[in-house]
């Protein structure tokens, strides 16, 4: 009987324990717009986000990040999603703000969504690569994830690199490494420009759409509040901190940029008359 009970005792500790770790979408994000839109569900496991006619909706995270590998699973909106986009990206504030994009662009059913990627160093853009993916995202969760230290960003796709912006301060371009950065995802209309160029309308008779998110992981990211930094620079453990891409990670990349790249600004002549930006010249 004693037994039984401290076996029983020993199981909801570890079930919840088990809760508490998987289910941490409501420790990390707030739900800041949508009125009602967006949601956390199931003890924290869950977040969807929900675009209907009237409006779309969005979260943020609680915390400011200054350098990070950070991993989320997204699943996107399934079927006709022409005209939506699913944007998950970091971001800090101010009018010379620095932020790493992710933006899901969606399309009519079986047509590929595009990946579309950017990065903003001092309120300056521009740097977009798009991609198709090597499956359909709204099928089941993937991994989209951002490394992101001094050195370099790099964007992945189920571990697998698809792009990386190098610290090339030393040719004077600027890098975000000094503004904190906050997480942010949001999913709205954007039919004027998002699939086909805008040609493709939302079909609002296939709404509510609906992206999810699970399974957060920022535990190897640096929280950044009252001016300092959650990762003393003596701490073992921060590996990610000046993690480079190895060789097969540069053959999965040049794989994916190969077989699945559609856009690449550095490569985009036409649009760079007086010459291409000085990252686009070397490497
Ligand atoms: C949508 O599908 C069309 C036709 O296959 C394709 O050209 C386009 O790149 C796809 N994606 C978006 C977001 O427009």
């Amino acid at each position: 009987m004693a037994s039984s009970i401290l076996t029983f005792t020993l199981i909801l500790l570890a079930s919840s324990i088990t809760a508490s770790c998987a289910g941490n979408l409501h420790r990390h994000f707030d739900i800041t717009w949508g009125d009602g839109r967006g949601k956390i569900l199931n003890n924290g496991e869950l977040l969807t986000l929900s675009l209907d006619k009237a409006s779309g909706s969005g979260f943020q995270s609680k915390n400011e990040y200054l350098f990070g590998k950070i991993d989320m699973q997204l699943k996107l909106v399934s079927g006709n999603s022409a005209g939506t986009v699913t944007a998950y990206y970091l971001s800090s504030k101010g009018s010379t703000w620095d932020e790493i994009d992710f933006e899901f662009l969606g399309n009519l059913s079986g047509d590929p969504y595009i990946l579309h990627t950017n990065v903003f160093s001092q309120g300056k853009g521009n740097r977009e690569q798009q991609f198709y993916l090597w499956f359909d995202p709204t099928a089941d969760f993937h991994t989209y994830s951002i490394l992101w230290n001094p050195q370099r960003i790099i964007f992945s796709v189920d571990g697998t690199p698809i792009r990386e912006f190098k610290n090339m301060e030393s040719i004077g371009v600027p890098f975000p490494k000094n503004q904190p950065m906050r997480i942010y995802s949001s999913l709205w209309n954007a039919d004027d420009w998002a699939t086909r160029g805008g040609l493709v309308k939302t079909d609002w008779s296939q709404a509510p759409f609906t992206a999810s998110y699970r399974s957060f992981n920022g535990d190897n990211a640096c929280v950044w509040s009252n001016g300092a930094s959650s990762c003393s620079s003596s701490s073992n453990g921060n590996q990610w901190l000046s993690q480079e891409s190895d060789s097969t990670d540069q053959r999965r990349m040049k794989w994916v940029q190969k077989n699945y790249m559609i856009y690449n600004y550095c490569t985009d002549v036409k649009r760079f008359p007086q010459g291409l930006p000085p990252e686009c010249k070397i490497a």
